[in-house]
């Protein structure tokens, strides 16, 4: 045989081999982003094609886990448009989002068919002056918008006794690993959904634990980004030196291609301007490098985040020591046994911009925190929340008009993280901190990156011993995006 047709041979296996991955093995559950654009692009897969699938899925899955609130009704119509559009575009010419879907938590503003409800039936036919700064890239990016996340009620600053996971719209939220265990909050639907596969991408918003905590008990990765990085512009706000949107997906890849998306400057949410000096020019993607954690310095704090109880205590430290060689194999530095000596005063604090949102709505049930209050009284019942009662609402009106109090709150906050995280980092030049997630167990680093408005990152870790996840979560100071990818 000449060496021509020998070689002809091996090119048709390996064709062969190539096409019939895709198209025997080729599976939208756990696709990723960039297996859908190449299913895409290789015509085995088009985005209605993709949506059929999701609300297949969304139909079977849905009345158990409650991920989702609503579903866009326009969104086969939507995917028929991507589809179009990528029939007249050249290969590589759009974004690595089109054509995808994506589903936002119900506290993010769409100007379509889709309610914005927080998950309450307070804003139930409220209707919003436009789509919140996020959407807009999304659309722009030719992202297809799927649907409403379910979440905690009013991102569970309603009540302290709420259980994470539930609103009064969609009831209790369900961990898909195990039902049980509960989602944790408040992007609750967001994790679901996309750990079940009902959704390959979402958005989450954090004030304190919010993406990082449903991201780790749901198995996925979530960014929560620098304050500012992200527009909150038509985000039902809780703290707006804390709030922040973020990406929960599967993998730290999609999640990049969503923070590339939706960052930077938004003229609605002046925490835009701020930021506008940490967003990377060229985008995020650039810095996933296999290599990454050589010569990183990684602190870890010990206590209180690696306080592990008993039995399962000792699994999970082997997990994690597990994951500490791992992180030393690939050329990380880690440094151990540091301490913020603030840590308890930080974990202790909290502060509230309700108002503002409900004045500009166009059309609303509520229009004060007050108004809300007397509805939720009012409509205890139908929204089967009566017994979580409303405490931190109540304690929030409660501050109405005490702006020097909260002045003296917000300067408390900043000192605090000036003597506590900053202080840590710049003293030992760390690059990161890392930390367990498992907030069942440990205190978590939350609240500790929520006061600064610093950014972090949870991947998935492991499972406990009942096939709990859990997340490894490193977080560290404003802009340092880039490094935690
Ligand atoms: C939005 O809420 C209204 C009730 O106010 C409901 O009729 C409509 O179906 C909801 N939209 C979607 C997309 O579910
Ligand atoms: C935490 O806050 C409570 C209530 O404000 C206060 O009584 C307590 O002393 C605080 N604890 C710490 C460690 O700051």
């Amino acid at each position: 045989m000449s060496t021509n047709s020998l070689l002809s041979i091996l090119v048709c296996l390996l064709l062969y081999g190539f096409f019939t991955k895709i198209t025997t093995a080729f599976s939208i559950k756990e696709a990723t982003t960039d297996d859908l654009q190449l299913a895409f692009q290789q015509k085995h897969l088009t985005s209605r094609q993709l949506v059929q699938f999701y609300l297949k899925e969304i139909r079977r899955l849905n009345p158990l886990l409650r991920g989702f609130i609503e579903v866009n009704p326009d969104s086969l119509y939507l995917a028929h448009k991507a589809d179009q559009e990528r029939k007249a575009n050249a290969q590589g010419s759009l974004h690595t989002l089109h054509g995808i879907p994506i589903l936002l938590r119900d506290n993010i503003a769409t100007k379509d068919k889709l309610n914005t409800t927080t998950g309450s039936f307070a804003l139930l036919g409220s209707v919003v002056p436009r789509d919140a700064g996020v959407v807009v890239r999304l659309r722009k990016a030719g992202a297809i918008i799927l649907g409403k996340a379910s979440m905690s009620e009013w991102a569970a600053f309603r009540s302290t006794f709420l259980p994470r996971g539930f609103c009064g719209r969609k009831g209790q939220g369900r961990n898909p690993y195990v039902l049980s265990a509960g989602p944790c909050g408040s992007s609750s639907g967001s994790g679901i959904s996309v750990a079940a596969n009902m959704v390959a991408v979402s958005l989450g918003t954090e004030t304190d634990g919010y993406i990082l905590c449903p991201s780790s008990v749901n198995s996925i990765v979530g960014i929560k980004p620098t304050v500012g990085l992200t527009s909150r512009s038509g985000v039902v706000p809780i703290s707006p030196r804390q709030d922040t949107v973020g990406p929960m997906c599967r993998t730290v890849r999609d999640a990049v291609y969503v923070l590339d998306a939706i960052v930077g400057f938004d003229h609605y949410d002046d925490a835009t301007r701020a930021a506008v000096k940490f967003i990377s020019e060229a985008g995020y993607k650039q810095f996933l490098k296999p290599n990454g954690l050589k010569g990183k310095r990684l602190g870890m704090v010990r206590s209180p985040f690696f306080k592990f109880s008993n039995d399962e205590g000792s699994v999970l430290t082997r997990v994690f020591k597990h994951h500490f060689d791992t992180l030393r194999q690939k050329g990380a530095i880690l440094i151990d046994h540091w301490e913020i000596s603030n840590i308890d005063e930080i974990l202790n604090a909290t502060g509230s911009a309700i108002n503002a949102y409900l004045k500009q709505l166009l059309k609303s049930p509520v229009r004060t925190l007050a108004d809300l209050i007397a509805f939720n009284k009012k409509f205890s019942n139908l929204e089967k929340t009566k017994e979580y009662g409303q405490d931190l609402f109540e304690a929030a009106e409660s501050l109405k008009g005490a702006d020097k109090l909260l002045k003296l709150v917000v300067a408390n906050l900043n000192k605090l993280s000036r003597n506590g995280l900053e202080e840590l980092v710049r003293k030992h030049k760390l690059d990161a901190l890392v930390t367990p997630y498992d907030l069942r167990r440990s205190s978590d680093i939350s609240t500790l990156l929520a006061i600064g408005g610093y950014p972090g990152i949870t991947v998935p870790a492991g499972y406990d011993n009942v096939g709990v996840p859990f997340g490894i979560c490193f977080g560290g100071l404003k802009g340092i995006e880039p490094k935690l990818i």
